[in-house]
């Protein structure tokens, strides 16, 4: 389909296709930015993109998610001016592969990561691209350097200061696994994620909210934790522990104290999340879960009512724990079920938005699945 559709688009057969998967945070939200640990898996849906190299210099850009526009540009033309619309994911790729990309380039993708839905679809877009351009242009970077790269074409050219988590899940995941990843050195643990031999599944609620804090709200919170690493004296604040916070609080504003004591105790949920699942203990790892969906809420304050009450549905529901994911401010949340209690679940959930005045939500699974890949080419 993408094959005969970029023949049709721009008169050649690809070069090369590849894919790379959106993401679910199991355990660790907002601690990528602080060198903290998280533990994400791919999902099923992912992005696509169909390349071929120009002789000339010359850019050309499409979607199938948006037929009929093709977006044009040059290699020289590139700069991270922020300005555009979805092009800029894939134009800043391009930007941060720098001199090592020596042609133009002709590229078709078909994104199938649900937009909006918290479910990082624009990592899943950037790490297609950065895994065909690493292989035409025999860049040789490794995943966790293509990882970085990625991370820096959205932090510079796109302009949002995300962390590392997403875009290294999409190129590192394994399927049948979660990933252990340290964000400061992005040192790995494939953790066996194996819910259906123990009649569970992962529920994920994409609440279709998204709220206008976003953009700014990211920053915001990623600023405090910054300014309270600082005033604590410590490069990020993966280096302290809860008692070393307790004992600082006169150091930091109500705030910052607030902020940094969720991204410290999601750290060390992380940590035991990994030690329970181990021990295929799900009850334990359901309740960590939702200690941390309150955390985000109350500490971090980036849920919203929708997220809240997916969660809080769930929960009167059956689910062994549950929480938001990503970014916050709308978005998915996950919840964990034995298998006999989803579908009861879904329609209490689906009925307690109708009756909230909510959009309804969309429902998905997923098995963890695996990483980027060339899969043509
Ligand atoms: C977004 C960012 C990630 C991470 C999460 C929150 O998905 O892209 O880097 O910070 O939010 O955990």
């Amino acid at each position: 389909m993408l094959r005969s559709d970029f023949t049709a688009l721009f008169g050649q057969a690809p070069e090369i296709i590849s894919e790379a998967p959106g993401r679910v945070n199991l355990i660790g939200e907002h601690v990528d930015y602080c060198d903290g640990f998280v533990m994400p898996f791919a999902i099923n849906d992912r992005t696509y993109a169909a390349i071929n190299r120009r002789s000339d210099r010359k850019i050309r850009i499409s979607s199938l998610q948006r037929p009929g526009q093709l977006f044009e540009t040059t290699l020289d033309e590139l700069s991270p001016d922020k300005s555009g619309d979805w092009e800029r994911y894939i134009l800043g790729v391009i930007w941060a592969f720098g001199d090592r990309v020596t042609t133009g380039l002709d590229i078709l993708v078909d994104g199938r990561v649900a937009l909006g839905a918290g479910l990082s679809s624009s990592a899943a877009l950037e790490c297609s691209i950065a895994i065909s351009l690493n292989n035409l242009f025999a860049a040789e970077l490794s995943l966790p350097a293509l990882a970085r790269l990625a991370q820096r074409s959205e932090n510079e050219y796109v302009g949002m200061p995300c962390g590392i988590m997403d875009q290294s899940v999409s190129l590192m995941a394994q399927a049948g696994n979660a990933l252990l990843l340290d964000c400061r050195d992005l040192s790995t643990e494939q953790i066996p994620f194996d819910l259906a031999s123990s009649g569970l599944e992962l529920l994920i609620i994409d609440t279709r909210a998204h709220h206008a804090l976003v953009d700014g709200g990211y920053a915001e919170r990623r600023a405090s934790c910054e300014s309270a690493a600082k005033k604590l004296g410590i490069k990020a604040l993966r280096d302290c522990s809860i008692a070393q916070l307790e004992s600082s609080r006169d150091e930091l504003t109500e705030l910052e104290y607030k902020r940094a004591e969720h991204v410290v105790n999601d750290i060390a949920r992380v940590h035991k999340c990994v030690e329970n699942l181990k021990r295929a203990d799900f009850k334990t790892v359901g309740e960590i879960l939702t200690q941390s969906h309150a955390s985000l809420r109350d500490l971090f304050e980036i849920s919203c009512p929708e997220l809240d009450l997916a969660v809080a549905t769930s929960l009167a529901n059956k689910s062994l724990g549950g929480r938001m994911i990503g970014g916050g401010f709308g978005g998915s949340a996950i919840a964990l079920f034995e298998l006999s209690d989803i579908e009861p679940a879904k329609q209490a959930i689906s009925k307690a938005f109708l009756e909230a005045g909510f959009t309804e939500p969309r429902f998905f699974t997923s098995l963890p699945s695996s990483g980027a890949a060339v899969i043509s080419g």
